[in-house]
């Protein structure tokens, strides 16, 4: 919302303004800016967060109302500017609008997301408090202008909300719930919407103080053709980085896969590589021990000393008779 700071200029330069509630704070990085333009700020959050409670408390001009809108407005003061930023489907949006209308009627009233894709759509902060009934079947992925289906790829609320799996259709959306608000009031009050970050309506009783100033200073960007256009261009492009996102994250994630396999296989394959050397060392022993058995039962030379000498005797006398008739060394024939 801090992008609409001019917005809220123009809002506070045309009204008087005292008070404001701001319903869905989350980080809390908002909330001073109503503060900074003069007013006394009641921040309605459901589950403020370590980071939203240090910002409240460093700054007086922030009171924290820890709860759910709608019930939680019946416990602060009428304001004079509410925004409504929180949960975003039509069964809260609807409440809200029918509580305002009739407690704060000369109240000005901002909705963020009154636009693509909230529009006609119905998205539940979980734990969603919204009965069965009034809700529409919801999912986590979320929906993108590339195709009608809704897909992982899109807009999705990775926990902290689901989406109806299908727009459009009575009660669904905050559009929805804010032009069945108007048609209830009789014709007494008028939406204006500045086409650009997701769509700001701004919800006026006709003939509450500043009303008609306000719509007219916003003129120009709530009836900018160019702004329109430049705002389905921003969600065009949006949708597709989300979408190029999700791709780079599910390659990654591939990646990271396919290295896991890898180290997994090389410490197999090292297991295995340390089974083979040990089952070489044991081959190697094995036949080592072959050898030195083999060897140990090998039979003995023989040696038998009468017979060596009976050799070596009949060799001398074979040798002294060659020399003494060395042309008879072989028989007569
Ligand atoms: C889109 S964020 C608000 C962002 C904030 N306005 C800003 O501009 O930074 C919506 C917030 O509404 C809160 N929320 C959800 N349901 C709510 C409810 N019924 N009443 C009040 N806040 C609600 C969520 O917890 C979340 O923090």
């Amino acid at each position: 919302m801090s992008m609409f700071r001019e917005l809220f200029e123009t809002i506070f330069a045309h009204r008087e303004i005292a008070t404001v509630v701001e319903v869905g704070v989350e980080s809390g990085q908002v909330s001073s800016l109503y503060a900074d333009l003069g007013a006394t700020v009641h921040c309605v959050e459901p589950a403020p967060g370590d980071e939203l409670r240090a910002v409240l408390t460093e700054d007086p001009r922030l009171n924290l109302a820890e709860g759910l809108s709608p019930v939680a407005l019946g416990d602060l003061p009428v304001a004079d500017l509410y925004v409504l930023d929180g949960d975003h489907n039509y069964a809260v949006v609807r409440e809200e609008l029918a509580w305002l209308m009739k407690n704060a009627p000369e109240a000005v009233i901002v909705l963020h997301d009154v636009l693509w894709p909230c529009g006609r759509r119905d998205f539940y902060y979980q734990p969603s408090p919204v009965p069965a009934e009034d809700t529409h079947p919801a999912t986590k992925d979320g929906p993108t202008v590339w195709h009608d289906d809704i897909t992982p790829a899109g807009f999705v609320g990775d926990g902290a909300y689901t989406v109806a799996q299908h727009a459009g259709g009575p009660r669904n959306g905050v559009l929805t719930a804010v032009e069945d608000a108007l048609d209830g009031s009789g014709g007494g009050w008028r939406l204006a919407i500045v086409p650009a970050v997701f769509g700001f309506g701004v919800l006026v009783r006709k003939g509450a103080p500043g009303a008609a100033e306000i719509f007219e200073a916003l003129r120009p960007l709530t009836s900018s053709p160019l702004l329109a256009a430049m705002e389905n261009n921003r969600i065009a492009l949006y949708t597709r980085v989300l979408q190029l996102q999700y791709e780079a994250k599910a390659r990654t994630d591939d990646a990271d896969r396919l290295a896991e396999t890898v180290t997994a296989q090389q410490r197999e394959i090292a297991g295995l590589r340390s089974e083979l050397d040990r089952a070489r060392a044991e081959n190697a022993t094995g036949r080592q021990e072959l050898q030195r058995l083999r060897e140990a039962s090998a039979p003995p030379a023989v040696q038998d000393p009468e017979l060596g000498e009976a050799v070596s005797h009949l060799g001398r006398a074979l040798s002294a008779r060659i020399r003494k008739n060395p042309g008879r060394s072989r028989p007569a024939r």
